[in-house]
């Protein structure tokens, strides 16, 4: 493992996708046990897409071999965004993650807010803010602060479903939006960058070759000027890391 400081962001760079799981699997369960011990319960936004489906598995694994210190009904799960599809459908956030790991450790049913895309998804993401409103806000903290966002990032420089050209990288109103994505010809349910850059701990996680270019021009600039959705997640008061295996970190 190896550090690279690129202000705000810190990167830790590990060998391959295998130890990446494996710190970020770790990491995710210090920061478990650390926030439950100091304040009772751990706020976690988990992020969708390929990459975290391990990580999950391995939490999960991890808690069935009794070698995990998490206690699971003390966490708070939301989703940091939502494919617009059924959530038993193959491409639903909510699904995997259930599949790698909600079903497979005592986390209590009540704390784990799936994005209701039943409703349509511009109704669904305003159910969703009244859901964080309801499990979060002590008075005054607006917007909730999560102990910890996991986000991915696209090849095209997209986290969350915050994708290049959207109307949802202006939403500066809501922590929850409806967002068409015409690129992908379809409609997200996604949390929007103050939601995002409110929490303690925001945890980027990207692997492999596909995603070096990206990651340069995310964490350096694109010499051409051009920006990307993931460089606007910058915390107002928490703390930025990346986690990346070698492949990614590559072109840095
Ligand atoms: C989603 C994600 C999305 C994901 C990136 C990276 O719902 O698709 O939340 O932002 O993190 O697309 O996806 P991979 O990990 O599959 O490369």
């Amino acid at each position: 493992m190896r550090t690279i400081s690129i202000p705000p962001a810190e990167v830790l760079v590990l060998a391959d996708s295998t130890t990446l799981c494996r710190a970020a699997t770790d990491e995710i369960s210090r920061l478990a046990v650390q926030s439950i011990v100091t304040r009772g319960r751990f706020t976690i936004a988990l992020s969708g897409g390929s990459t975290p489906k391990a990580i999950f598995a391995q939490l999960a694994a991890d808690h069935a071999a009794g070698g995990s210190a998490v206690a699971w009904d003390k966490v708070e799960i939301f989703f940091g965004d939502e494919r617009n599809v059924p959530s038993d459908h193959a491409d639903s956030n909510f699904r995997m993650a259930s599949e790698a790991l909600l079903k497979q450790v005592p986390v209590s049913a009540a704390r784990i807010h799936r994005v209701r895309t039943e409703l349509g998804f511009t109704a669904a993401a305003a159910r969703y803010e009244e859901e964080l409103r309801a499990t979060f806000l002590p008075p005054g903290e607006s917007p909730p602060r999560f102990d910890l966002v996991l986000l991915g990032m696209g090849t095209d420089g997209h986290t969350a479903s915050l994708f290049p050209g959207t109307r949802a990288l202006h939403e500066s109103k809501v922590w929850v939006t409806g967002n068409s994505v015409p690129q992908l010809n379809t409609e997200r349910i996604t949390f929007t960058f103050p939601l995002i850059n409110h929490a303690t701990e925001i945890l980027f996680i990207t692997g492999g070759p596909d995603k070096a270019a990206m990651l340069r021009n995310v964490l350096r600039g694109d010499p051409s000027g051009q920006t990307y959705p993931s460089q606007a997640v910058r915390p107002t008061q928490g703390r930025l890391r990346w986690f990346v295996d070698e492949a990614a970190a590559s072109a840095l």
